[in-house]
Order: structure tokens, then C-alpha cells, then sequence
């Protein structure tokens, strides 16, 4: 897909893991307008569905695959060649297309499929070589690859290898694993198994301890090169690993990390509320990156040091992200050099006098009221007008 041995490719879920967030369902159109942005914003992977889960999966997953431009479009199957079929069926209609075939390897998910381990192994080999029969890029997934037995793990993945998956990804389902570890497992898969040099690994997590990004940016460190990710962080339970984040992270930490991607980060405020207006789910006020107050700035004090040198108090730039509102909330903490600048984008230049006057004004409205808004500024204008 890529020689640039530094370059991570990311493979967007938001609308397969994403969708599978109790009440995030969204209908045939807006998986067709999500899956659009998603391609023009580069992403590598977009994964459309899980095609065998229902007609209307099916559907949404061989429009976005006759739809795509650019991005490779993956659909989810078990491990059975029914599920792999039907997989193949919608997203064959892809310039690039992938199936990603999975199947739970951890102790307590043997015990569901009740399948030994080698029997299961026997599964993995015969569901890989049939996915690879069909299409030329597989992608094969050990679900809770993090509670599976270290030397179970290497044999699974040696096993999808050699049957011809050309991607292995390792799920922490669970949302389990800390970065030291998420490191340190595909550390040791690409040490132990034979034919990891000719595989991408990557890495899928969950964020049940609040750990997603930074496992994710360990398993990258170790040397994974495709992080699964949705918009917002989008996913069942705590979510998945978000985005923004990743790619944020990736992009103003080069110099620790110095890998790139191919996303176009000034699409990415874009999708994030296409993605929280369709499926319903408000994005957190404080959320990293994409939150409303994410590049916010309340206090008198933050306020001055941005209005003077932005470097101050921000790490990254609101237009990096394609976000062109004011980085400047009105508020009680605020002073008098960010009324100013403010006052003054609203087209009103104020002298000393006048502006000490609308300053005592806005406190005593910032004490009454939450947040102040442009409107709320321009009335004041008016009204310390009319009183002077
Ligand atoms: O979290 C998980 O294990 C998954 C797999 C299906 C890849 O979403
Ligand atoms: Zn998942």
C-alpha cells in the first residue's frame, strides 16, 4: 500500500465498531455522506460494515464501495465462509477492496466458539486461505488478542500469515491493556513470528480505561503502521480510540514520533460533527481536539499570553483542525486586553475612557450569565451608548 516505512496508515470504524454503539444507528444516506468525507480526508481503510449483520449493512457496504475514490473499503466477517461471502459480495464492487475476517482467540472466547486450540487454528487457516481466494488484501483480526496466551497468540497470527492475510490486527476488545504492554505485544510478534516482516500490523483499542490513544500510539512506537480509529471516538461502551486524537497527536509530537499520515487535518472539525449530528452522540465539551473548549481560552490571563504570542497557551492551531471560530470565550475571568480584541473584531474601536466603562458593564454581566455571546457584547455596545 505504502513503502514510506514511517507512514501509518489509518483505517477508519466509525461505521462498523462506531456504529455498534447502542443508539448510534444511522441510515443508508448518512453512511454514504459519512464514508464520502472520510475519503476525501484520506483515509486509508474506511470500514463500511459488517455485510452479513443485515440487508441494510449489506446495502450501505457496496454503495460506499462502488462510491470510494481513494480508500481502500473493508467489510467485517467471522470466521466462516458464509460471513466471508457475503463480505466479499458488497465490497467487491471496490477499486481497492479488503475483508477483514476475526475470530475471539482469548481463553474465554474458545470456551463460546467451543473450539480447541488447535481446532481453532485449523478454522483460522482454512477462513484466511478462502478470504485470500476471494480478494488479494485480507486483513484477519484475533479478537481479545490482549487476554490471549502470549505463545497461543504468536501461533494464531503465524498461522493467518501463512494463509495469506496481509494485515494483523490486534484487538484490545476490552479496553484492558496499558501502553508498556500494547508495546510490548506487537514487539513480540514481529520478534517471534516467523513471516511478521512481510505483514502491516495494526492496532485497534478501546477505551474502557481511558488508555485508547496512548495504547494505540504504543503499539505505533513498537512498530505497528495502521491504528484503527473512529471520529470522536466513536464505539460500543467507552468508544474506540478517536481519530483526532491519533492523528493530532502524530502531527504536533513529530519530533518524538516522527511518523506521518495521510489525513488532511482541516476536514477533521468537519467530520467530527457530521459524525455527532448523525449518530446522535454530543461530543464532550472537553473533549481532546474536536470539544467545543477545546481551543477555548476563558481566563484573563490565558487570554493575554494568546492575544500576545498564541504559542502561549496552544500547542496546535484551531485552522489545523479547520476550525475558524475565535479561540477567545467571554467570561468572567476574562480582562480587558481579550474585550478589547474582541470588541474590536465586532467592528467596535474603543478609546480608554469607553473602554473602561463597557469593561465594568461586561463584569457585571459575566457575573449574572454563563457564557457571553457576540449578541450579548453588541448590546452592551448599544446600551453604553444610550448611558454615555
Ligand atoms: O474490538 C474488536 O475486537 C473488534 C474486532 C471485530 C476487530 O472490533
Ligand atoms: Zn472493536
Amino acid at each position: 500500500m505504502t513503502s514510506d516505512k514511517n507512514r501509518v496508515l489509518i483505517f477508519d470504524t466509525t461505521l462498523r465498531d462506531g456504529e455498534q454503539s447502542p443508539g448510534a444507528t444511522m441510515t443508508h444516506t448518512e453512511k454514504l455522506e459519512i464514508a464520502q468525507l472520510l475519503d476525501e480526508m484520506g483515509v486509508d481503510i474506511i470500514e463500511a460494515g459488517f455485510p452479513i449483520a443485515s440487508e441494510g449493512d449489506f446495502e450501505a457496504v457496496s454503495a460506499i464501495a462502488r462510491q470510494a475514490k481513494n480508500a481502500v473499503i473493508c467489510g467485517l466477517a467471522r470466521a466462516n465462509y458464509k460471513d466471508i461471502d457475503r463480505c466479499w459480495e458488497a465490497v467487491r464492487h471496490a477499486a481497492r477492496p479488503r475483508i477483514h475476517t476475526f475470530i475471539g482467540t482469548s481463553p474465554s472466547h474458545r470456551e463460546i466458539t467451543k473450539l480447541t486450540m488447535d481446532e481453532m487454528v485449523a478454522r483460522i487457516h482454512d477462513t484466511v486461505t478462502h478470504a485470500r481466494n476471494l480478494c488479494d488484501n485480507v486483513q484477519w483480526s484475533p479478537m481479545d488478542a490482549i487476554r490471549t496466551e502470549r505463545d497461543y497468540l504468536c501461533r494464531v497470527v503465524e498461522t493467518a500469515i501463512k494463509a495469506g492475510a496481509s494485515t494483523i490486527n490486534i484487538p484490545d476488545t476490552v479496553g484492558y491493556t496499558l501502553p508498556t504492554e500494547s508495546a510490548e505485544i506487537i514487539t513480540m510478534l514481529l520478534e517471534r513470528v516467523p513471516g511478521a516482516d512481510t505483514v502491516i500490523f495494526a492496532t485497534h483499542c478501546h477505551n474502557d480505561l481511558g488508555m485508547a490513544t496512548a495504547n494505540a500510539l504504543a503499539a505505533v512506537s513498537a512498530g505497528a503502521r495502521q491504528i484503527e480509529c473512529t471520529i470522536n471516538g466513536l464505539g460500543e461502551r467507552a468508544g474506540n480510540t478517536a481519530l483526532e486524537e491519533v492523528v493530532m497527536a502524530l502531527k504536533v509530537r513529530r519530533d518524538l514520533m516522527p511518523f506521518t499520515t495521510g489525513i488532511d487535518t482541516t476536514k477533521i472539525m468537519k467530520a467530527s460533527r457530521l459524525v455527532s449530528s448523525v449518530s446522535g452522540f454530543p461530543v464532550q465539551f472537553n473533549k481532546a481536539i474536536v470539544g467545543k473548549n477545546a481551543f477555548l481560552h476563558e481566563s484573563g490571563i490565558h487570554q493575554d499570553g494568546v492575544l500576545k504570542n498564541v504559542e502561549t497557551f496552544e500547542i496546535m492551531r484551531p485552522a489545523d483542525i479547520g476550525l475558524t471560530e475565535t479561540n477567545i470565550a467571554m467570561g468572567k475571568h476574562s480582562g480587558r486586553a481579550a474585550l478589547r480584541t474582541k470588541l474590536a473584531d465586532l467592528g467596535f474601536d474603543l478609546a480608554e475612557n469607553q473602554l473602561n466603562d463597557v469593561f465594568v458593564r461586561f463584569k457585571a454581566l459575566a457575573d449574572r450569565k454563563k457564557e457571553i455571546y457576540d449578541d450579548d457584547l453588541i448590546a452592551l455596545m448599544a446600551d453604553s451608548a444610550a448611558n454615555t
